[in-house]
Formats: structure tokens, C-alpha cells, sequence
């Protein structure tokens, strides 16, 4: 076969190979939303997003995970903000560390996780023990799968219905636990997504309204860029 064949075919193959879009997700820093439906049906993810365009890296990064929808229909100021994520209405933690959470991160690999967990875990009545304890799972998955993972965990918005009382106890116990876990190949950052949260600021006792969005881009935000510029400066 003569070589302007082979070109010819190698170039079709080229063009038809659609991963080229994938090869290039595949080299972007990998940041996974992982939560409930604070995380999957609220706009904090957009807002977030706005800051890393800001800052330059829309191009470098992306959100991964197996989810990809905006279904509080958020509109931020950049319009091709990626809407991938692992948020799960409704989920534990509890769960998502038993049965999910290693095969979300075999599906969609990722060199951040940022999670906001627990809520639900609270309303089903599940001890804040067992709930540190998925934490720590948690955290051991998400080591195993990438033993650089660069992890943020938020303290927990509060409740505007019922007690406080068990998500107090919950954020109480996430300094402590975090900072025992930290490593310096692997750090863990606390998103205090709680102090200064007003309950005014959810839509419906549960979830954040657009003001109550925004206050947590403030706070997870900053955490969030300080490791993508570790990241893109390769530490
Ligand atoms: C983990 O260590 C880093 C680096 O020393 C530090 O900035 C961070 O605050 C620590 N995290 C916790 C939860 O203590």
C-alpha cells in the first residue's frame, strides 16, 4: 500500500476518532462534586465555576463524576461552565462510602474531591459516629484510587427546619477528624460552609437559595483555587 494510502487512512481514523474531546478531558485537572442534592440541585457548583474561569484555568480543569445537569437551571456568568458531578439527592454518606464511592471513582478518576456529606445521614437519624466513620471511609477510598488526592470536606450548612443539634455535632467533630487525617501527599482543607450560614438563605429549609449558593462559592471557592494552583504548578 503506498504511504499517501496509510496517511489517508490514519487521518479518517483521526478525524472519526471522536476521543479527541475525551483526550483532551483526560488531561485536564479532575475536580469531583461529591454530595446530595446541596451539591446536585443548587448553583454553588456554577459560581464556583465563574471563579475558576476568572482565574484562568476554564481550560485546565474540569468537574468529573457521573452525573452531568443543572437542574436548578443556574445561570452564571460564564455559559459553557462544566455541569458534571457526583451529587445524589436524597443519599448518606453512609451509603455513598459502602456501596458507591469506589466505583464512581474507577468511572471518572479525579485529582480533587471536594464533598459536602451528611445531611441526609442526619434525617434518617443516623449517629454522628457512623457518619464520621463513612468520613473516614470515605477518605480511604478516595486514597486508594488516587493516593495524591487533594481532598475538601465543608462543614454542613444548617437546617432551617427541625434540629440543629446533630449537624452542630457533625461540623463539631470535622476539624479533629480532618486534621488526624492530613497528610502532606494527600491533604484534606476544611470549607466552613456553616459559620455565618443564615437559614434565611434556604429555599426551603433544606437547600440554598441563589444568596445562600453564593455564600458557599465564598467558601468553597478559595480552598478549591489555592489547590488547583498547587496542582497546575505540579505539587
Ligand atoms: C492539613 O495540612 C495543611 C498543610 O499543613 C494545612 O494547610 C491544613 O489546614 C491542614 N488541614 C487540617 C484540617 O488541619
Amino acid at each position: 500500500m503506498q504511504l499517501s494510502n496509510l496517511l489517508t487512512i490514519a487521518l479518517a481514523g483521526l478525524a472519526s476518532a471522536s476521543p479527541v474531546e475525551l483526550v483532551e478531558r483526560q488531561q485536564k485537572l479532575r475536580i469531583m462534586p461529591l454530595g446530595d442534592s446541596i451539591t446536585e440541585i443548587a448553583c454553588w457548583r456554577a459560581f464556583v465555576w465563574d471563579q475558576i474561569a476568572a482565574a484562568g484555568f476554564a481550560n485546565q480543569v474540569q468537574y468529573v463524576g457521573s452525573q452531568n445537569s443543572n437542574p436548578q437551571g443556574c445561570r452564571p456568568t460564564t455559559t459553557n461552565w462544566d455541569q458534571r458531578h457526583e451529587g445524589h439527592s436524597g443519599w448518606l454518606a453512609i451509603d455513598i462510602a459502602n456501596n458507591y464511592l469506589a466505583n464512581w471513582l474507577r468511572s471518572t478518576p479525579a485529582d480533587i474531591v471536594q464533598f459536602m456529606l451528611g445531611t441526609n445521614d442526619v434525617f434518617r437519624g443516623r449517629s454522628t459516629n457512623d457518619i464520621i466513620a463513612a468520613y473516614t471511609k470515605m477518605v480511604q477510598i478516595m486514597r486508594a484510587a488516587n493516593p495524591k488526592m487533594k481532598i475538601i470536606v465543608d462543614l454542613v450548612i444548617p437546617l432551617g427546619v427541625g434540629s440543629n443539634s446533630a449537624i452542630q455535632a457533625l461540623n463539631a467533630r470535622i476539624p479533629a477528624w480532618a486534621a488526624g487525617l492530613n497528610t502532606t501527599e494527600s491533604p484534606i482543607v476544611i470549607a466552613d460552609c456553616n459559620t455565618g450560614y443564615k437559614t434565611s438563605d434556604l429555599r426551603d429549609g433544606v437547600h440554598p437559595s441563589i444568596a445562600g449558593d453564593q455564600f458557599l462559592a465564598t467558601k468553597i471557592g478559595p480552598p478549591l483555587l489555592n489547590y488547583i494552583r498547587e496542582s497546575l504548578a505540579g505539587n
